[in-house]
């Protein structure tokens, strides 16, 4: 079966040095998201690999937004002409070839050392994805832009600081980022135990506990000190480097950074102003995704933050049939959270989802191997969701309906 990122987005192999040869089959080994993960654990240190992989408290809820969509199964219709199918869409109004795109994540310079978000971006372009990127990413949000031309969508973060939060919105939309994701979701830090257990430090401090773990991955390391983009808040250059001893610090400063009281008149503020495809990220009832829907919201992004905040929320894939029914057609759903499979993107849209939105498949992608890493990871994926359709017997996004999945407790 043939994608729609084709095997040519690897250059040819020709045209390649060594390395690159042995770096491009290295990733082409990579079968799945999990494969990914298994290559990014070996490439950067553990306590960087935890910060990406680890949730919050007893981490339940990171673990139930991957096993809840065992809950649902797919039901194919047979006899179907799928000589031909398309597996393109559009959501916050920009055209994408598949239904899932890159979410944000902040400190990307951590995972991929230099480059950072630009990777991920790069990526993206290439292959035709959508990206969103985060307020608190270690290039600017102008340098993203710069290095790729396919839509983007940004994150934002309300700070306290008024003036730099207009300030940013401005700079946004003259980068011209088509849609614009409020998060709703971190008022505070999650509490990360992972974090606090592997010792993380930013910058790394080289402690007792954590030395081997930096020691062991040179190649991060030279590339995490030698460049002047790591940590650094890239959308706030009067901001000083984030530098925090540990992970509670690290929660602390960010959290000190965020507007706590944030309302919904602030958010609909923000809607007016935008004008423009605007999503709410965070959303986990039916009732605040009413309000999302009456103060104007275009759409809203059905997360727990990937279980990094509150531990004991449900899965987001158990809520979209009940905020479809209350919402309606018309409003744009967006699942997030635990999705490592074409299946799971499946599965999303039967129950109602328009797309459904990458995190840690896509840092684990970043983390293996960069720019191609990312390529690779979103590849993956595409692959699996349209042989997923084929099997299904389904031809286009529109044919994949609530007929083909069952709820199975
Ligand atoms: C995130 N996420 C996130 N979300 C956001 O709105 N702004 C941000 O800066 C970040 N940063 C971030 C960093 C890392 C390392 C991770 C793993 C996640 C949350 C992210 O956008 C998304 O909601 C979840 O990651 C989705 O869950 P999965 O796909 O990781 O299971």
């Amino acid at each position: 079966m043939s994608g729609c990122i084709p095997a040519s987005t690897h250059d040819s192999f020709h045209e390649k040095d060594k390395n690159e040869v042995v770096e491009m089959s290295v990733l082409m080994s990579c079968y799945n998201i999990d494969d990914l993960a298994k290559l990014a654990r070996r490439r950067i240190p553990k306590p960087v690999f935890d910060y990406v992989e680890g949730g919050a408290d007893d981490e339940v809820t990171l673990a139930q937004n991957i096993s809840a969509f065992r809950r649902y199964q797919i039901v194919p219709r047979a006899l179907r002409d799928v000589s031909s199918i398309s597996t393109e869409t559009s959501i916050m109004g920009c055209q994408i070839p598949f239904p899932f795109y890159i979410s944000a994540t902040g400190f990307s310079g951590m995972m991929y050392p230099g480059e950072g978000e630009l990777a991920g971006a790069k990526a993206a372009a290439k292959v035709g994805a959508l990206y969103m990127a985060s307020t608190f990413s270690n290039r600017t949000l102008e340098e993203i832009a710069g290095v790729s031309d396919a839509d983007k969508l940004f994150q934002v973060y309300v700070l306290n600081d008024q003036r730099l939060s207009e300030e940013l919105l401005r700079r946004v939309k003259q980068a011209g980022y088509k849609g614009l994701c409020l998060t709703v979701d971190t008022v505070t830090g999650g509490n990360r135990e992972r974090d606090a257990r592997s010792g993380l430090s930013i910058p790394p401090r080289l402690t007792i506990k954590s030395v081997m773990q930096y020691m062991m991955r040179p190649k991060w390391l030279l590339g995490y000190m030698s460049s002047p983009h790591s940590m650094a808040l890239g959308n706030f250059p009067n901001m000083p480097k984030v530098s925090v001893t540990n992970s509670e610090a690290f929660t602390a400063a960010m959290g000190q950074l965020f507007k706590k009281n944030l309302t919904w008149a602030d958010a609909e503020k923000m809607v007016k102003e935008w004008d423009g495809p605007f999503a709410i990220k965070g959303i986990m009832s039916a009732a605040d995704a009413l309000k999302a829907k009456e103060i104007g919201a275009t759409a809203i992004i059905l997360s727990n933050h990937g279980g990094r905040q509150l531990d004991g929320t449900p899965a987001p894939i158990d809520l979209v049939e009940e905020i479809r029914a209350a919402v309606g057609p018309d409003m744009e759903i967006v699942v997030d959270g635990g999705i490592r499979r074409g299946t799971d993107i499946f599965k999303s849209l039967a129950l109602g989802a328009n797309a459904c939105s990458l995190g840690r498949a896509y840092v684990r992608g970043l983390s293996a191997g960069g720019e191609a890493g990312v390529v690779r990871a979103l590849q993956i994926l595409e692959t699996e969701f349209s042989r997923c359709m084929t099997l299904a017997g389904c031809t286009s996004i529109d044919e994949i309906t609530r007929e083909h999945v069952k709820r199975v407790d």
